[in-house]
Formats: structure tokens, sequence, C-alpha cells
């Protein structure tokens, strides 16, 4: 894999962000991942009404990641629909590692940093 660009994926997940279906929140979440073939996919957060059932942005991401070829993500943004950085939650980063391994890159407050910083000893099976 060539250099990430990281501020198409960022556009990328800004854009998503304003397809997510939030009217409990009201916050707009969007993800854009890079796979190790090249290709960009998206997800948005799809709210439930039990609250619990609620998909994350990086859920539907992790599904457009198998429906359109599978592989694996080399690089992941979390944006809100106004740009702002957001943080994949605990399910999410356990998601990341099982789709991306330790060696995927993550955008954070801190900079770029691999999922093995974000979720050391992950849970294996
Ligand atoms: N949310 C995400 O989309 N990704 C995360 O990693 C954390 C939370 C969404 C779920 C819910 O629709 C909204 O943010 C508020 O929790």
């Amino acid at each position: 894999m060539g250099t990430v660009e990281w501020d198409t994926l960022r556009e990328a997940a800004t854009r998503a962000a304003a397809d997510a279906y939030c009217p409990y929140s009201g916050l707009r979440v969007g993800a854009a991942g890079l796979c190790d073939d090249g290709r960009l996919v998206v997800g948005c957060n799809v709210e439930n009404g039990s609250y619990g059932l609620t998909l994350c942005a990086e859920c539907t991401m992790a599904g457009q990641l198998r429906l359109t070829g599978g592989g694996r993500f080399v690089a992941v943004t979390c944006r809100g629909d106004g740009g702002e950085l957001m943080m994949p939650c605990g399910r999410c980063r356990q998601l990341l590692v099982e789709l991306g391994g330790p060696e995927c890159l993550l955008d954070t407050p801190n900079g770029i940093r691999t999922m093995r910083e974000m979720l050391p000893d992950a849970f294996e099976l």
C-alpha cells in the first residue's frame, strides 16, 4: 500500500455522516476506511428505538467492506457531519482489529496511531 490520503478519507467520512439515521441522539457519525486493495468504503450510524441495538458508523462501514469485495482495512477515520474527529467506541475498536488487524491505522486526537495502540491486548479467539 502506498501513502494514505488522509484528507480524502476524512472528506469521505464527513460526507457519509450526512446520511446518518440518528433521530434519538441527533449525532451524525461517518466512518471511512481505506482497504488493502486501494478502494474506499464508508458507513454512517443507523440508530434503533431500542437504543442498544444502534449500529455505529463503523458497523455499517464493516458491512460495506464485506459487501464490496472483502479484504482488510488499512486506515480508518471517523468524523461528524461538521468534519469533527470522532473516536470509535470500544465495540468498534474490536471490529477494526478484527477487520484490519493490529497494524490498521486510526486517525486520533493524538495523531495517526495503530489499532494495536488503540486496543491493546485485544480479544482473540
Ligand atoms: N456512534 C458511532 O457511530 N460510532 C462510535 O464509535 C460511537 C458512537 C454513534 C452511535 C449513536 O448513533 C451515536 O453515535 C451516539 O452514541
